[in-house]
């Protein structure tokens, strides 16, 4: 792969730090690094491959025709602004944020899943929501030969997912709590410290949260599957990386766990850790730091003949954001898609 100059915006982020590791790993061939963020961070000092790289503030300047990759990593305010202008400029913008996920002009990629719907990219690819993908990734074997029809799913989600500021909240919120003392520190809706919190970002009319329309909407666009049904529970726990959830699905046809379990495991991205005599199951420490989708626990729904349910656990730092970003820069690049 010709080498790529490649600018991040949300370069302090704990998604753009991890993505900066994952080129490294990948030898990705990268030609000119910048990383972009608020006036917070201008001036702070990251290493990539050795090298020291200084953040700088980000302005509608900041982005140039010699950008050919601009990873948006910031917000979707940020990249309500900043995708258009690198759109123009001719560069290959792959957005993290949820602004364009449901823009019928801009693909929403997996590239296990749907790497054609790059060929039809109008200068922005986004990227899905961190559970979507693990979701998306476990169930997709199976949909591919039998069609899914419903899906229920409960999430138990990291901090991680909510930035770095989550990260060091729930920290802080740990020690204070094991001292006896309750200080929230407002990095999500409730004291999140030996807690359980069922909401992540704002409801909407029908009582669900956006996170968890964005499951349901993200899901079937990425699957080409509008007419699945899907209900989501999306709930933030006091784990530092890795989201769970229990998803129970019904296709067409009954499927056993044995032809589930035979589909998942050949397929790309996923590891099976399910053996209940042995007592084996991922837990988010198996997947913290991990690029894989880790499923166990799956079994028939003995409720509902034909449907089956399972738990599955994934970084969502890595195949959750940045690991994704990667792969969908890599395979944008390998198809010609990204101009140099
Ligand atoms: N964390 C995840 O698991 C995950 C998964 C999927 C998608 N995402 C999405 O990825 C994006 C980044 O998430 P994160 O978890 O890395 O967040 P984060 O740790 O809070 O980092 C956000 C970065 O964006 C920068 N930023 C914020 N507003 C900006 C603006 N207007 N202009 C330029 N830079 C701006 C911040 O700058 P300062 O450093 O100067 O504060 C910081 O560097 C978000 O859109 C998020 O929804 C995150």
């Amino acid at each position: 792969m010709e080498a790529l100059n490649i600018t991040i915006i949300g370069g302090g982020g704990i998604v753009a730090r991890e993505f900066l590791k994952i080129l490294d790993e990948r030898n990705t061939a990268v030609g000119r690094l910048r990383l972009l963020a608020t006036a917070r961070s201008a001036g702070r000092v990251l290493e990539f491959r050795g090298k020291p790289v200084t953040i700088e503030e980000t302005s509608e300047q900041s982005l140039t025709r010699d950008d050919h990759v601009v990873f948006l990593s910031a917000s979707g305010a940020a990249s309500k602004l900043y995708a258009p202008i690198a759109r123009d400029n001719g560069s290959f913008v792959v957005d993290d944020s949820s602004a364009y996920r449901m823009d019928p002009e801009v693909p929403l990629v997996i590239p296990e899943i749907n790497p054609e719907d790059l060929e039809w990219h109008r200068g922005i690819v986004s990227q899905p929501n961190c559970t979507t993908t693990p979701m998306a990734l476990a169930l997709h074997p199976i949909h591919r030969v039998n069609s899914l029809r419903r899906i229920i799913v409960s999430t138990y989600q990291a901090v991680a997912g909510a930035g770095a500021a989550a990260v060091e909240g729930l920290a802080a919120e740990s020690r204070a709590a094991l001292e006896g003392r309750h200080e929230p520190s407002g990095t999500q809706k409730r004291e999140i410290a030996f807690n359980a919190v069922p909401q992540i970002d704002l409801f909407a009319e029908d009582g669900y949260t956006k996170e968890e329309i964005k499951m349901a909407n993200e899901t079937r666009k990425i699957l080409h599957a509008p007419e699945i049904a899907i209900s989501a529970t999306c709930v933030r726990i006091p784990a530092f990386f890795g989201h769970s959830m229990n998803v129970w699905a019904e296709f067409e046809h009954p499927v056993s766990p044995a032809e589930a379990r035979e589909l998942i495991s050949g397929a790309p991205g996923i590891t099976l850790m399910d053996d209940p005599s042995g007592e084996q199951y991922p837990t988010p420490l198996d997947a913290a730091g991990n690029d894989r989708v880790l499923v166990g626990r799956l079994r028939a729904d003995t409720s509902r003949p034909g449907a089956i349910t399972f738990w599955t656990v994934t970084d969502s730092i890595r195949k959750g954001a940045a690991t994704n970003v990667v792969q969908i820069v890599e395979e944008a690049s390998r198809r010609g898609l990204v101009r140099r």
